[in-house]
């Protein structure tokens, strides 16, 4: 005994000795990053939110990513966990289950759905059918395999990354307030969350920012930054057509340049010599290139940022967002300019008149762009200041539960259960960020006799589930309906992550305000009392939301009696919350106390892709008017009074093309803006650009014969200088012949 501690000090010292001459790095644990390109098909799908039929893609404004970090106990290696922040509106149980598949064929049991956590920051303006439950890809017509196979692609990408980055390093936590980029849409429903429980807060949101900040141990660079904060992705409205990440999509845009730029801030070698008439006079001099055949990955190595796994990682994920709105200046009747009904969110009885308004006002871009950057500026302070390291162990618990009817035990140890899924009439009034249809409004409690005629057509609910609902009343009792497959999850996941003193709890949809403040203070007195130590006022709990599966809202027992949307569409009955707290419970309880998790074999989520329908026909082939080429232009840049654009201009070119979906670009770009630099013309932005836009539709003459407009408004960084706007895509002489690629360019013009 004596002499294997001998032994073992000898390494010890050894060890030491080995990092002090080599100068090896070290840290408390082994940590690495990864991001990759998921943008969906820029055209003719679905878009996921809002579930309008006529939101399709038309464009991209910003790209989607899948941002992954991993973190490792450099003495037990298995002691791992992987966590991937989407660029969606969710995550997808079919999603998870094809990326365990594939992490399993490259890693063996390294990554398992119980260390792994998916989550969706809730953007809705991109690509949807991704999910597999009927009634989430309805208005996409069905399943998306276009939508969704990115999604795999990315997240595997991002992990594989992640895996080979793994490096000793430093990780540090900080929190603090994001003030004004979320409000509550439904405070009437949050009123009726208990007095002395709501006095306990000081806003009816949770204003905080949780960040994470990596440093790589040998270089002692930063490497990257997650953080959680609560506010809907819906900047964007239910009109938009152009996929985007939403604020939050934006936030990590702004803070990884921001990182980038302090990082490199060298590289300008802006021609500022030269007069801007002698500038004026070279542009006038360079014309349209017109269409020209490229290789399928010509649009690569136009990106302007580099992405080889090397780059910095700044995630922005979402928390318990269920009732934030990011339009935080109100919802008003479009009619009178008044604010609506307080109880209802509707005016004269109509949802559809009444819109929440973000900040930019009307314009939905601006106003993205300003909950973007409130998010991004708050996590740039806490990334400066974060001084305060996680140590401690790398645990996590995972478990399927079985919602549609868990026994619950309430006070007293009298037991009520969760009910088969089912919305109510408040689903389908939809919210002040994007109001729905049919005339129902938040709130109702009653079906008029013809919608009930309607829902019986498709499923009459059963009389247990329209008791067990109260006080909600059954528009789809989507649990109970099964044909031609599951129209709504019954099996879901929850897990807790743990990394030191941070608590990371993977909910698979959007719980409350109050909702998550209930979850994450059971689960930490449970940690704590039970934790022998490990555990206490220091420990920090986050949400990490719409993690793992999608099953809608989770709302408070008092709020679900007001049967606003949120409540609406909690979907397992008023006992919903009850339940993830007596689970988690469980979850935290055996995390304390250093037990294993107990899991039914049945209970484990179906995969239903061979079942789902796939209405959404592919793209057939691309035509031209006689004598063009793609990438010809159509419409070249219109040249301003003066000759000279300048910051907030949108020069733009269209551009006969082709349908985006024949190939996604993935890494690559549609849409490019390049500057003259000497002889040579260098990409300055492209499609991941906040500032460049990427437009597409189809000419009115035929439905084969496509438009692509690039479209650039200067930003205020921009230098004085000649540029020119570039496009790709590829086409598709007939449904199966070979995808072929095209390029072409504007003629210049001069920004001053
Ligand atoms: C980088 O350069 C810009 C422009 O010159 C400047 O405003 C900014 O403060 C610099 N950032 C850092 C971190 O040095
Ligand atoms: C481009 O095509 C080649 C040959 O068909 C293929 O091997 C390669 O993977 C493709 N690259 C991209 C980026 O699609
Ligand atoms: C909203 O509803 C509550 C009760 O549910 C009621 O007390 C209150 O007066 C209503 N407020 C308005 C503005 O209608
Ligand atoms: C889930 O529970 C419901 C109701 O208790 C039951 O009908 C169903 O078979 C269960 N599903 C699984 C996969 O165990
Ligand atoms: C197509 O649209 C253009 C511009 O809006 C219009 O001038 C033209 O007449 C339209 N052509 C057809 C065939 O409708």
């Amino acid at each position: 005994m004596v002499s294997r501690k001998a032994n073992q000090n000898s390494h010890f010292l050894l060890l030491v000795l080995a990092f002090a001459i080599l100068g090896v790095a070290h840290g408390e644990y082994l940590i690495g990053l990864g991001s990759y390109d998921m943008t969906g098909p820029a055209a003719q799908v679905n878009m996921m939110g809002y579930a309008n039929m006529d939101q399709n893609s038309a464009g991209v404004h910003f790209r989607l990513r899948a941002r992954t970090f991993i973190v490792a106990d450099p003495s037990d290696q298995r002691s791992r966990f992987a966590f991937v922040n989407l660029d969606a509106g969710m995550a997808s149980q079919l999603v998870t289950i094809k990326v365990l598949e594939r992490l399993r064929s490259r890693y063996g049991t390294l990554y398992k759905e119980e260390n792994l956590a998916i989550s969706g920051i809730h953007t809705h303006a991109g690509p949807g059918g991704y999910l597999q439950y009927l009634l989430y890809h309805v208005t996409s017509l069905g399943f998306v395999q276009q939508s969704f196979d990115p999604l795999v692609n990315a997240i595997e990408q991002s992990i594989v990354q992640a895996h080979q980055n793994l490096k000793p390093g430093s990780i540090f936590i900080n929190s603090g307030d994001v003030e004004n980029a979320g409000i509550n849409r439904s405070p009437s429903a949050y009123l009726f969350n208990p007095a002395e429980e709501r006095a306990r807060y000081p806003a009816n949101v949770d204003k905080e920012m949780t960040l994470l900040k990596f440093v790589d141990g040998a270089s002692v660079k930063s490497i990257g930054a997650f953080s959680w904060y609560a506010t809907h992705g819906t900047s964007m409205s239910r009109d938009n057509k152009l996929i985007s990440g939403d604020n939050k999509g934006a936030a990590a845009r702004f803070f990884e340049d921001w990182f980038t730029s302090s990082e490199s801030n060298s590289s300008s070698s802006v021609p500022t010599r030269s007069s801007i008439g002698k500038l004026i006079k070279k542009a006038i001099s360079i014309k349209a290139t017109g269409g020209k055949p490229c290789d399928n990955s010509t649009s690569r190595s136009f990106k302007v940022r580099k992405s080889d796994g090397s780059q910095f990682v700044g995630a922005f994920c979402q928390s318990n967002v269920g009732d934030v709105s990011p339009n935080v200046l109100g919802a008003f009747c479009t009619d009178s300019g008044k604010p609506c009904d307080f109880n209802h969110s509707s005016c004269h009885g109509d949802v559809t008149l009444c819109i929440g308004r973000g900040p930019g006002y009307p314009d939905e871009i601006l106003s993205t762009k300003i909950i973007g950057e409130r998010q991004s500026n708050k996590a740039v302070d806490l990334f400066m200041s974060a001084t305060k390291e996680l140590t401690g162990k790398i645990d996590y618990r995972h478990m399927y539960l079985n919602f549609s009817g868990l026994v619950v035990e309430i006070n007293g140890g009298s037991k009520v259960r969760t009910c088969p899924a089912a919305v109510g009439p408040g689903f389908a009034a939809g919210t002040t960020d994007g109001p729905g249809m049919f005339g129902f409004q938040q709130g109702d409690t009653e079906i008029n006799e013809l919608w009930k005629r309607v829902r019986d057509l498709l499923k009459e609910p059963s009389q247990y589930q329209a008791d067990c609902q109260k006080p909600k009343a059954v528009l789809l009792s989507s649990g109970e309906m099964f044909e031609p497959y599951a129209w709504a999850p019954a099996i879901l996941p929850i897990q807790i992550l743990r990394l030191g003193k941070l608590i990371i709890l993977s909910v698979p949809g959007e719980f409350t305000t109050m909702a998550g403040r209930r979850l994450r203070e059971a689960v930490k007195e449970t940690l704590i009392s039970n934790g022998g130590g490990e555990f206490d006022a220091e420990t920090h709990i986050v949400i990490a939301g719409l993690t793992n599966t999608y099953s809608q809202y989770i709302a408070t027992f008092e709020e679900y009696e007001q049967q606003r949307y949120e409540a609406a569409s909690t979907l397992y009955g008023p006992h919903t919350l009850l339940a993830y707290i007596q689970q988690f419970n469980h979850l935290a309880l055996a995390m304390a106390k250093g037990w294993g998790v107990l899991q039914p074999i049945s209970w484990s989520p179906p995969d239903l892709s061979s079942k789902v329908l796939r209405l959404l026909a592919d793209p057939f082939r691309d035509s031209l008017p006689k004598g063009k080429k793609f990438g010809d232009i159509n419409q070249d840049v219109r040249k301003p009074e003066g000759g000279s654009f300048k910051t907030g201009d949108r020069p733009s070119a269209v551009f006969w093309s082709a349908n985006p979906r024949n190939d996604l670009l993935t890494e690559g770009t549609f849409a490019v803006v390049e500057m003259l630099r000497g002889q040579q013309w260098i990409p300055v932005y492209d499609d991941d650009d906040f500032s460049l836009y990427f437009k597409w539709k189809l000419d009115n003459s035929s439905s084969y014969t496509s438009l692509a407009t690039v479209e650039w408004e200067v930003p205020k960084e921009a230098s004085s200088g000649v540029y020119r706007l570039r496009h790709f895509g590829s086409s598709k002489k007939e449904q199966d012949a070979p995808i072929e690629y095209f390029t072409g360019t504007s003629s210049a013009f001069t920004v001053s």
